[in-house]
């Protein structure tokens, strides 16, 4: 595993950039960060490059994703990791107070919930932060004027929304269908629930791999949008019925439902690719008495209805790029441009370039820009 975490590390080509850089300018020279993310290979990359630039690194993991061999590479490399894989909130809760104990200056949060707790017992030297996704967006945005300090949101950059969201999202979710099924996508009829960031990428890359693509959306603009960009866009019943894989993308609830099962064809494929596992109603599904089903630890579970028709759910309905065996998740590069946009927004956050008034809000232009400009740079070679 020592293997993945430094190939990762040395495909981090701007991170290993911006690492030699802080080596020389110490931005976080006498301070701590403050994280709780995935801890896996690529955040590994992250964490070593703000330790570089001489934090104090104290961090956590999220539930469910943990893995142990990342624990002990950061420990290692002087990081200081509170607890392992978990999956108890409880457990988890423990440690974010672990990380807020240590007082950082700086806060990495992922998901709100890293400031959500500094509200509850606020200390003197925080300085402010950043905030990696759109659901901690939402939560921290009620907050601006409690908060009263710099927090610059990753996900809301324009470079994270298409290198990661679109491009990358839509390569891994494809790369995960064949991962875990094994099956073509040549000619076969997708429908692609939701059509954001990430679903036109999930498009595009379906369609790119020779897949006949159309799109259910509920606003009628990107609906529109959809069709301009050359998919179908059917009325949902007709597209649930003819559909031979569903990618479902839509951070919403119950997209999915056990009416819609009855829909759908023989032998259809469904996952998605949402943040939560909410967007297929598996546990709907399964707990219809007259529906079988068999879950195998290769990320497929196949309900057999009682008129015989079979469905399969990839990944249970978890995101199916971080499922089934061997995930790997989204591309390395698309990650190194989303970090090199935290490593930058924490810098800015220490020197002071930033103000209060940056409080929640997107990544600042000439961030975007600069990091634009290196990864071409270094991409031409
Ligand atoms: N798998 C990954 O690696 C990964 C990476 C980034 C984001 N995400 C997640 O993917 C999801 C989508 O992200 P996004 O940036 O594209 O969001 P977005 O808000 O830009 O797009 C979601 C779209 O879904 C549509 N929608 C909502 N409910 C619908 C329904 N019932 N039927 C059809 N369409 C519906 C909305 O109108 C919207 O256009 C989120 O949960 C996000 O957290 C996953």
């Amino acid at each position: 595993m020592t293997f993945r975490i430094e190939w990762v590390r040395s495909s981090c080509r701007m991170l290993n950039q911006i690492s030699a850089e802080f080596e020389r300018t110490q931005p976080f020279a006498g301070m701590t960060i403050g994280t709780g993310i995935h801890l896996e290979p690529k955040t590994v990359a992250l964490l070593l490059t703000l330790h570089a630039g001489g934090a104090h690194v104290v961090s956590t993991g999220n539930l469910n994703s943990t893995q142990p061999s990342a624990v002990e590479y950061l420990r290692e490399h002087g990081v200081t990791v509170f607890g392992g894989p978990t999956r108890d909130p409880v457990e988890r809760s423990g440690h974010l107070d672990e990380v807020l104990a240590a007082e950082p200056h700086l806060l990495l949060d992922n998901g709100g919930d890293l400031f959500v707790r500094y509200l509850e017992s606020p200390y003197e030297r925080l300085l402010g932060g950043t905030e990696e996704t759109t659901s901690g967006r939402m939560r921290l945005a009620g907050l601006r004027s409690e908060i009263a300090k710099p927090v610059l949101v990753i996900n809301d950059s324009p470079i994270k929304q298409f290198a990661e969201n679109k491009h990358s999202v839509g390569q891994s979710v494809v790369e995960s269908f064949m991962r875990i099924s094994n099956r073509a996508t040549n000619g076969r009829r997708v429908t692609v629930f939701g059509y954001g960031a990430c679903g036109k990428g999930v498009a595009l890359n379906f369609r790119n791999n020779h897949a006949i693509v159309s799109v259910v959306e509920i606003d009628p603009v990107k609906r529109l949008e959809a069709m301009f960009d050359g998919f179908s866009v059917p009325d949902r019943d007709e597209a649930l019925a003819s559909a031979q894989i569903i990618i479902t993308v839509t951070g919403a609830q119950r997209v999915i439902t056990s009416a819609d099962f009855a829909l759908l064809a023989d032998d259809a494929v469904l996952a998605n690719a949402g943040h939560f596992p909410i967007e297929i109603d598996l546990a709907d599904l399964l707990a219809d008495r007259s529906v079988t089903s068999h879950s195998s630890d290769e990320g497929i579970t196949t309900a057999r209805l009682a008129d015989g028709r079979k469905l399969h759910i990839l990944g249970e309905g978890h995101m199916v790029n971080l499922a089934g065996p061997r995930p790997l998740g989204n591309s390395i590069e698309s990650m190194d441009l989303g970090f090199s946009l935290q490593a930058r927004s924490l810098e800015a956050v220490a020197n002071g370039s930033v103000g209060r008034e940056s409080c929640v809000v997107p990544v600042p232009r000439a961030i975007d820009e600069e990091v634009a400009r290196s990864y071409v740079e270094l991409a031409r070679g």
